[in-house]
């Protein structure tokens, strides 16, 4: 006979009261532990009884394509259909901007850019290509979107923020969580969304990427030795300029939390959000991985919401010195399940001795199981545990690229077009092109891309902007591309095309004091200017730069975000077969003395937001 809460003709309310009944702490434990794939095997998930694994930024199997990545998440979801219950595993990823740590996967414009588009059913489109392209490598769990409203561009995350306003990032957000979902969250092709990361992660102060209280530091006992937030890594770190605002303190009203950062999770829930992702940040002289004001009684009680809480990132250890107190006071605070990077027996043994002394209630425990298995049942893993490998014929696809195309044409936005120099002529009989953006795919994508800090060069397939470019012209005139400028002596041309980009990165590694362009780029542009008659300026980047100097020597210039692998979408524009209709999802400043947003007095910026041409 087959238990009930494997009938699929049941309720999942009933089935989830009937598997509950029959599993034990270490069963239910288990179901609240995220391992990363680095640091535990199939057979120890099995053997754990771990109820889900993700792939960090940069997890990805090797080699790494669509067909590995479905046979790598496939032996998990094998080992825990071994366990005594059979309880489906739940693989998570970080798909940002499509299905992005996949070679071979569609990268879609990070979300400054589709900020920029303002356009609510192209991102839901996004959402449900980005859900098919994970789904094929058995993935049902997306780390996305992020519902940071970002008031400070130096901060390393900003392009993970539709924009700096409240009311877009809330529109935005809720429109990728119905593309992930789908009509129907039972269908292989749904991906869980995560709204992240709660809350005001975007409203963090500078410099403030300390703990809150330094005798409540932690051992950082459960950290990887090599890992970017150990200690002297941090130190160094910190000492160059980078965390100073990742993971840092909102130093805010509560009326200010809640009218600027909460309402996107409001918006993500009314569109299905059933899984939301607790911030590095603090609030209040709590990190938000305690504070139960805010998880339960305003976010579970007050808001309502029905899902479950996931931790981030080895986030709980930076609680307390005791690894013990870091468990009790997450879970306590709502945490449902945990994200253990690294020593997930430590965590299992400890919160298992946290709940036989009392420090954690069972009633607690039932509570967070019972809402990750409510997930689990609606997702339908328990019915259907694998996807369907005909998918993966959908990875990359032509009408998937097609789409992060047009996402490309929509959301750069033209700042500036003197004397009508864009769009080019076809007919041109030459063409430069340099800068170290112009020709590269790593460049293009920024962070968060095959690893999790971007990376330059070839990194996966596309099509570069320099590539769009000579299609597009093809062949009616000549395209020469020097990366540094340096064309050969007398090589002159009508216009120029310099592409600029910021190095990529991801997280506190792209905190910033300073966002000034950097000199090599404003001499690059010049070197070129000095051989055209007109010089355009693509600038691929996670935020906005300061370029009010130099750009009063470019004719045009165009800011293109971090686009992903169509580059051909920007060649769409620059020779006018589409018009340019991306407006700004941030302010550009005139200058440092600008950011962050509260330091801008209105009407002097150097563009406004919602500006494009
Ligand atoms: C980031 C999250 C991400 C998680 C898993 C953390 O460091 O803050 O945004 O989802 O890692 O990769
Ligand atoms: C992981 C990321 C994670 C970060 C946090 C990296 O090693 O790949 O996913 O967000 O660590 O520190």
């Amino acid at each position: 006979m087959t238990h009930p809460y494997l009938n699929p003709s049941l309720d999942v309310e009933s089935r989830v009261a009937d598997l509950l009944g029959r599993m034990t702490l270490a069963e239910k434990i288990g179901q609240m532990t995220q391992a990363e794939k680095n640091s535990i095997t199939p057979q120890a998930a099995r053997g754990w009884a771990v109820g889900s694994v993700l792939s960090g930024g940069g997890g990805n199997p090797s080699p790494n394509n669509p067909k590995t990545w479905r046979a790598m998440v496939q032996a998990y979801l094998d080992a825990a259909l071994e366990t005594r219950l059979a309880i489906p595993l739940i693989y998570g990823v970080d798909a940002v901007h499509g299905h992005n740590n996949v070679v071979g996967a569609t990268i879609f414009p990070h979300n400054i850019g589709l900020g920029a588009a303002r356009d609510p059913a192209l991102v839901e489109r996004i959402g449900r290509a980005t859900a098919v392209e994970v789904a094929a490598t058995n993935v049902r769990w997306t780390f996305a979107p992020a519902v940071s409203v970002p008031q400070d561009i130096r901060w390393g995350r900003t392009y993970e923020g539709y924009g700096e306003n409240t009311e877009l990032v809330a529109q935005l957000g809720a429109a990728l969580v119905r593309g992930l979902h789908g009509e129907e969250l039972a269908q292989d092709t749904a991906v869980l969304a995560t709204a992240k990361h709660f809350l005001a992660d975007g409203g963090t102060k500078f410099g403030t990427s300390r703990p809150v209280d330094p005798q409540a530091m932690p051992q950082f006992g459960n950290v990887a030795p090599d890992a970017p937030d150990t200690p002297e890594h941090l130190e160094t770190a910190i000492a160059q300029g980078v965390w100073q605002l990742d993971q840092g303190v909102a130093d805010i009203s509560e009326a200010e939390l809640r009218a600027v950062h909460l309402p996107p999770y409001l918006a993500a829930m009314e569109a299905g959000a059933l899984s939301i992702m607790v911030s590095f940040s603090s609030w209040g002289g709590l990190k938000m991985h305690a504070q139960k004001y805010l998880l339960t009684e305003v976010l579970k009680g007050e808001l309502g919401f029905r899902g479950f809480l996931i931790s981030d990132w080895g986030a709980i250890d930076q609680l307390d010195r005791d690894y013990i107190a870091c468990i009790a006071q997450s879970i306590n605070a709502g945490l449902d399940m945990i994200m253990v990077p690294y020593h997930y027996e430590n965590f299992i043994t400890t919160l298992t001795r946290a709940a036989e002394n009392g420090d954690v209630s069972l009633a607690r425990i039932d509570d967070a199981v019972r809402r990750i298995l409510q997930v689990k049942f609606a997702l339908g893993l328990f019915d259907r545990p694998h996807t369907d490998p005909a998918l993966l014929g959908e990875v990359g696809s032509a009408a998937h690229r097609a789409l992060a195309r047009e996402a490309v044409r929509k959301s750069a936005v033209l700042l500036k077009n003197e004397g009508g120099v864009l769009p080019l002529s076809r007919s041109a009989p030459r063409l430069l092109v340099a800068g170290r953006g112009a020709d590269d795919l790593g460049y293009q994508c920024g962070g968060w891309t095959i690893e999790w800090m971007g990376q330059p060069g070839q990194i996966t397939n596309g099509t570069t902007i320099l590539e769009g470019i000579r299609a597009a012209v093809a062949g009616a005139g000549q395209v020469i591309h020097a990366p540094d400028g340096d064309f050969a002596a007398g090589v002159t041309a009508g216009v120029g095309i310099v592409v600029l980009a910021e190095e990529p990165y991801a997280e506190g590694m792209g905190d910033r004091f300073d966002l000034t362009i950097p000199e090599e780029d404003v001499a690059l542009v010049e070197r070129v200017k000095e051989r055209c008659q007109k010089v355009v300026v693509i600038l691929l980047s996670g935020r906005p730069l300061i370029v009010t100097e130099p750009l009063a020597n470019w004719d045009a210039f165009v800011a293109a975000w971090w686009p992903g692998t169509e580059g051909n979408g920007l060649s769409d524009l620059l020779f006018g077969d589409y018009p340019f209709t991306g407006k700004l999802s941030y302010t550009w400043p005139r200058s440092m003395a600008q950011i962050p947003r509260s330091a801008l007095r209105e009407g002097e910026s150097l563009f406004p937001y919602g500006y494009g041409l």
